[in-house]
């Protein structure tokens, strides 16, 4: 059956109709294709592209140009699910101008359908603000990566009353201001499943418990892509890494041992064609070495 284009109303009734609403993270085209074809809701360009592909140790050093090129490579590869481009660091924190003018050009130039941007409260008025210029925004509560030294580390949020109550006041509050959904990451799951009864948009989970809305995983965790670690969170579905290892070493030794490229890899010449080409260039050595042929030349070599 053909798909069709997620859309916020359709991520909207899932909630409403209890449907397990399904989350991936993509920044390339080959994968955008595969969780398209997966049948997953929605893609995440998250700045987790700075951790996995770009290889820095946190989200934070990720910018605008980074996150649009990925985008845009996502948008070429996946038509139906819902896209979200996620802000990065310093792209929404500075005034509500910069954060509209920055998420709008998410939906312009590599054409998303919605964005993200991490925070509470303290950020609800410029989520209001961007929703206020007609584009749809995801919040995400919890841990959240590009604040990873103010909150200590990579550590569990919400495990205390007044966290837990912060973190749900602070998931009400970006409802308030227009958010579509929240994710919540790495909260204990009694929370997530109290913050998705009180909240009417979905939650979207990552080491969040079962009882969210949706999930949302990594998916270089997912595949076992990412060789440096894996969080506690994420389910390994594939163990890709290794295997990639051994593809990339079995393609050294053939080359090293020159089993490949094999006759099939290589392109064939007809037989007439190289033998004129064989007989053209000993036409041009015959006919060189009569023209350069001096007889008076001095030949031997001498010093001095
Ligand atoms: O950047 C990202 O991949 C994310 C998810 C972990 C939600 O923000």
């Amino acid at each position: 059956m053909e798909r069709k284009k997620v859309t916020l109303p359709e991520i909207q009734r899932k909630k409403e109709m209890g449907e397990p609403i399904t989350m991936l993270t993509a920044y390339d085209v080959s994968t955008a294709r595969a969780v398209d074809q997966a049948g997953i809701d929605m893609i995440l360009v998250g700045d987790s592209y700075g951790m996995v592909v770009l290889g820095y140790d946190t989200t934070v050093p990720v910018t605008m140009e980074q996150m649009l090129t990925a985008a845009q490579a996502v948008a070429r590869g996946a038509k139906n699910p819902l896209l979200i481009g996620d802000l990065p660091f310093l792209a929404y924190q500075v005034n509500a101008e910069e954060a509209i003018r920055n998420a709008g050009r998410f939906i312009k130039e590599a054409n998303m359908d919605a964005v993200k941007l991490e925070g509470g409260r303290e950020i609800a008025p410029t989520v209001r603000a961007i929703t206020n210029a007609g584009i749809a925004v995801m919040g995400h509560v919890g841990l959240t990566p590009q604040s990873v030294s103010k909150l200590g580390g990579w550590r569990t949020q919400g495990t205390t009353a007044q966290a837990a109550r912060k973190l749900l006041d602070d998931a009400l509050a970006l409802q308030d201001a227009g958010a579509f959904a929240v994710v919540l990451e790495k909260v204990p799951d009694r929370l997530a499943e109290l913050v998705t009864q009180r909240l009417q948009i979905p939650t979207i989970g990552i080491g969040a418990g079962v009882h969210c809305d949706g999930q949302v995983l990594v998916t270089h965790d997912l595949l076992g892509l990412f060789d440096r670690f894996v969080p506690k969170f994420a389910k390994q579905y594939a163990k890709l890494y290794p295997l990639m290892l051994e593809a990339l070493s079995e393609y050294k030794r053939e080359v090293d041992t020159r089993a490949f490229p094999a006759p099939e890899h290589s392109f064939p010449i007809k037989d007439a064609e190289w033998d004129a080409f064989l007989k053209a260039l000993d036409e041009e050595r015959e006919t060189h070495a009569t023209n350069t042929f001096d007889p008076t030349a001095d030949t031997e070599r001498v010093y001095g």
